[in-house]
């Protein structure tokens, strides 16, 4: 194990995914998140540059579970910070996505 819990990379430098949602306020309410959940130590919050992944976007990874989602909107960010990065589920986004990948916005790219 690393020395974070989570690490979580917010793309916030690409081409793509800024045009696609406000990923710098993604990455404050999960920063800010973290704090008030007493995980700061435990938890980082990088901007990232882009992932190769343009025109799926928003994206951000999450890792050590290596769990890369896309599509994400302001308003998966809650579910995303209290079942993956806290809770350490990956969001179960699709009662598809067991059995193929589900392109219903937020998707995740690979897990
Ligand atoms: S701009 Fe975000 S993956 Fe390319």
């Amino acid at each position: 194990m690393g020395q974070y819990e989570s690490h979580v990379f917010v793309c916030t430098s690409g081409d793509s995914c800024p045009t696609q949602g406000n990923v710098e306020q993604f990455v404050k309410y999960l920063r800010d998140e973290a704090v008030k959940s007493g995980l700061k130590t435990d938890v980082r919050i990088n901007k990232a540059g882009c992932f190769s992944q343009c025109g799926h976007g928003p994206m951000m990874v999450v890792y050590p579970d290596n769990v890369w989602y896309g599509g994400v909107q302001e308003s998966d960010l809650k579910e995303i910070f209290e079942s993956h990065i806290k809770g350490g589920k990956p969001r179960s986004l699709c009662p598809r996505r067991a059995s193929m990948p589900c392109l219903c916005p937020p998707y995740v790219l690979n897990s």
